[in-house]
Formats: structure tokens, C-alpha cells, sequence
């Protein structure tokens, strides 16, 4: 590992593309794969975690290449994924990993999943639960993580599942389980999360009901399904949108378009919550790529002002609060987040990295059981140091990245390289904003 210094730079001005969106990177392939025929991706993030997922089909019997600046790929069809001779390495992947195991649970084959660090610590009994009731077998690791082998059943048994946490890889992982099981299959949403999964299937002929009751989503779909082939166009990614959105209110004087960032509802909540703190953030040329809203977001600099983060919005910017922590940090007052427990498990423990990095590097931050409490500079940079520890968490990485800007000294990370699973071009595009 080494440490890499993120040094306070001029505004950021000028206009950038972030890469194409995580989530909607993966499904793409995932979708390609079982489709029968060849299917077109424009956009694709090509990062670790989706090139984790790319890997894995392939070991599963999908086609994958590169192809000019889009990627291809050539499915094997719902029900003829193949047995995988050797196991699946997920690198620092949740997202690859839990839908994977969705599909493998409703086919006949055996697969063994591994992972890093991070991976290896995270919870998998949250699908291994479900995924059971449908008929696969598991051999986790002690405390239901990974490396696990599981055995998928085919056919599946279909069920009605209510998510007890929530998370859009849960439901996506019984959705796509549903896909090769004779009958219905239905989840039940207590709170909405990312709905990628739902439009993107719709979008490739599935019918996927969903309905709205008492303020839960039912969503059902009835396997086995054909999937079609077709060109899927990946939007950008609004949690790496999210970065340079807060480095331009912070950073005295920034003027920045960000181009082509997907406002998905359950996606854009980071922006409805820096607007709610003051941020002059613009949606410009409101449009639809791949099936989903995208603006081009001008962002100018702005003093923040301290808000009580209403836990209800917490699921549509479940990625976004390392870097809302760093933009607490500097706004004028106190900022007061809560219902945050998800942020424990995820590629770090998201709310005492970011509470220890913050300290560190000159933040007033207290922690809580389920938030934190940031008391903001007023705008004053804060001292910087480090080297923070990242965790191998690329967020952690990056959030510390945009408080070094507004440092007066820097911010050092401990590593940069977790920044390659999500943005591998993140620091040549700060250095592209911030140049004079
Ligand atoms: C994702 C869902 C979220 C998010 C992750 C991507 C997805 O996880 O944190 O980065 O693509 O479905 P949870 O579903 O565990 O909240």
C-alpha cells in the first residue's frame, strides 16, 4: 500500500463525464448473459467491481468482450448457466456477489464465491436467508460470510419475501432467482430502494408487476423468463457524480458541469439533501438515457448550512453519506444524521471510518450508535493530515480526497487504490477540474 496526498487545489471549473453507473454496469451484464443472442452496452464502468462480474460470467459460460468503446456480450439464456470450474473471485464486490448468488441459487451447478478484506467481513446470511427458502444450499464461513460454496437447485421453489433490511442487492438477488423458478416470485419492499433491476428487466421483456401498498412496494415476477437481447445505454453514475458535486460547494469559486448523471429517485438523494444545505446545484437539459432520468448537474460554490438529515432518505443515498460528512464538515452549524446503521456493514464501517478520518483530519465529528453529528467549520478549511485508514473503501478513499481540497494542508489516504472498484479516472478528472 501506499499513501497518497490529496492537496488543497484552485476551484474546480470546466465541465466532465463521470463514468457510467455501478449498479446499472453490473445488471447490463448480468441481463446480457441471460439473454439468448448478443446484446450492446454503450458506457460501461469499466472499474474492478464490474469487471469482477464480466469475470464471472464468463467462468458461467457468457461471451464478453470489448468491442471500440461499447461491450458485447453473447448470453447463454435463463437456465443454462454452466458450472463454474473455479471460484468466483469477487475482489471488493457486494453488489457482484449477491446478485451472482441470486442467479446460481435457481440453477443446478455449484459455485464457490471468495472475496478480499473487506469482501470476507461482510454479511452474506441477508441472501443465504432467502435464497435457502428458494431451495440452495450454503457452506458459508464462520459468521455467514464469505468464502462460501452454495448449491443452486433447479427448479427452484418461488416465494413471497419481505426484506427485513433495506437493500436493493437483496431484492435483486430473490428477483433474480425468480427468473429460472417455475411460478411466482415476489418481494416485498417495506422501504424503495435503487429500482435498476425492475426497469432494466422491463426493458429486456420481462413483466415485472409492481405495486404500491400502504406505502410498501410488492414487486413479482413469474419464471422462468426469456430475456432479450438489446442495446442498454449506462447513464453516469450519480454516488461518483457525488464527489465532484460537493468539492465544487466547498471549494471557494468552483463553477462545474458534471454531463450525463442518472437522477434515478431512489439514486438522487445526496442532491435533494445539499440543496436542502444551501448547494446552488442546477439540473441542466432534464433527459431519459437507458430508461433513466439524467441531467447535466451545474454546481457553483456555496456556503452549506447544517441540516437534521431526515433518516427516511437515508436508502436513496446509501453510497453518499462518506462525502455528505465531508460537506457537513464544512458547512455553518451542526448536521445530525441517524438511522444509519446500514453504513456498518458496508465495504468499511462507514460511520467510524469516516468519524476517525474526519477527526483526523481537523473535523468535529461526534459518533453515534446508528449517525453522526458533524460540527461544521463555517466554511473554513479544515487543517487536513493523515494518513487516513481507508479500509480498503473506495468512498472512504475519495470523501477524503474532496476534504483535502478544502484543506489547508491535505489530506493523506493511507491507499488510493480502492479507488479503481468504482472511478478508475477520479484523480486524472480532478486534476482535469482543478486545472487553472
Ligand atoms: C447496490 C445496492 C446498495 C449499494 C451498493 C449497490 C446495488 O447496497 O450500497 O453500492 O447495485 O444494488 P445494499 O442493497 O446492500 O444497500
Amino acid at each position: 500500500m501506499t499513501s497518497h496526498r490529496f492537496s488543497p487545489q484552485g476551484p474546480l471549473t470546466g465541465r466532465i463525464r463521470v463514468p457510467g453507473d455501478k449498479s446499472i454496469s453490473h445488471r447490463a451484464l448480468m441481463f446480457g448473459a441471460l439473454a439468448v443472442g448478443r446484446s450492446r452496452i454503450s458506457g460501461l464502468l469499466e472499474g474492478e467491481d464490474v469487471l469482477a462480474t464480466a469475470a464471472a460470467l464468463r467462468a458461467m459460460g457468457a461471451v464478453i468482450e470489448k468491442d471500440g468503446e461499447d461491450w458485447v456480450v453473447d448470453g447463454v439464456g435463463v437456465g443454462t448457466l454452466l458450472q463454474p470450474e473455479q471460484a468466483l473471485d469477487m475482489g471488493n464486490s457486494g453488489t457482484s456477489t449477491r446478485l451472482l448468488m441470486g442467479l446460481v441459487a435457481s440453477h443446478g451447478i455449484t459455485a464457490a464465491f471468495t472475496g478480499d478484506a473487506s469482501l470476507s467481513k461482510r454479511p452474506m446470511g441477508r441472501v443465504i436467508d432467502p435464497l435457502s427458502t428458494m431451495g440452495a444450499s450454503f457452506t458459508p464461513s464462520p459468521g455467514g460470510t464469505l468464502p462460501l460454496v452454495m448449491e443452486g437447485m433447479q427448479p427452484a421453489v418461488p416465494i413471497r419475501y419481505r426484506l427485513p433490511v433495506a437493500s436493493a442487492q437483496v431484492k435483486s438477488a430473490v428477483l433474480l432467482a425468480g427468473l429460472n423458478t417455475p411460478g411466482t416470485t415476489t418481494v416485498i419492499e417495506p422501504v424503495p430502494t435503487r429500482d435498476h433491476t425492475e426497469r432494466m428487466l422491463r426493458g429486456l421483456g420481462v413483466e415485472v408487476q409492481v405495486e404500491e401498498k400502504d406505502g410498501e412496494r410488492v414487486i413479482s415476477l413469474t419464471g422462468p423468463c426469456d430475456l432479450a437481447p438489446c442495446d442498454i445505454t449506462v447513464p453516469g453514475d450519480p454516488s461518483s457524480a457525488a464527489f465532484f458535486a460537493v468539492a465544487a460547494s466547498v471549494v471557494p469559486g468552483s463553477d462545474l458541469v458534471i454531463e450525463n448523471v442518472g437522477l434515478n429517485p431512489t439514486r438522487n438523494g445526496i442532491y435533494r439533501v445539499l440543496k436542502q444545505m444551501g448547494a446552488s446545484i442546477d439540473y441542466l437539459d432534464e433527459r431519459e438515457v437507458g430508461g433513466e432520468p439524467v441531467a447535466d448537474l451545474h454546481v457553483r460554490h456555496a456556503q452549506l448550512r447544517g441540516i437534521e438529515v431526515d433518516p427516511a432518505i437515508a436508502p436513496s443515498m446509501i453510497d453518499e453519506f462518506p462525502v455528505l460528512f465531508v460537506a457537513a464538515s464544512l458547512a455553518e452549524g451542526t448536521t445530525v444524521t441517524s438511522g444509519l446503521e446500514e453504513l456498518r456493514v458496508k465495504e468499511s464501517d462507514r460511520l467510524s471510518a469516516m468519524a476517525a478520518a474526519l477527526q483526523l483530519a481537523g473535523g468535529t465529528v461526534e459518533e453515534r450508535d446508528d449517525g453522526l453529528v458533524i460540527h461544521g467549520s463555517g466554511g473554513k478549511p479544515l487543517a487536513g493530515g493523515g494518513p487516513v485508514t481507508t479500509h480498503l473503501d473506495h468512498r472512504i478513499a475519495m470523501s477524503m480526497a474532496v476534504a483535502g481540497l478544502a484543506s489547508e494542508n491535505g489530506v493523506s489516504v493511507d491507499s488510493a487504490e480502492p479507488i479503481a472498484t468504482s472511478f478508475p479516472n477520479f484523480i486524472a478528472l480532478l486534476d482535469k477540474a482543478g486545472a487553472p
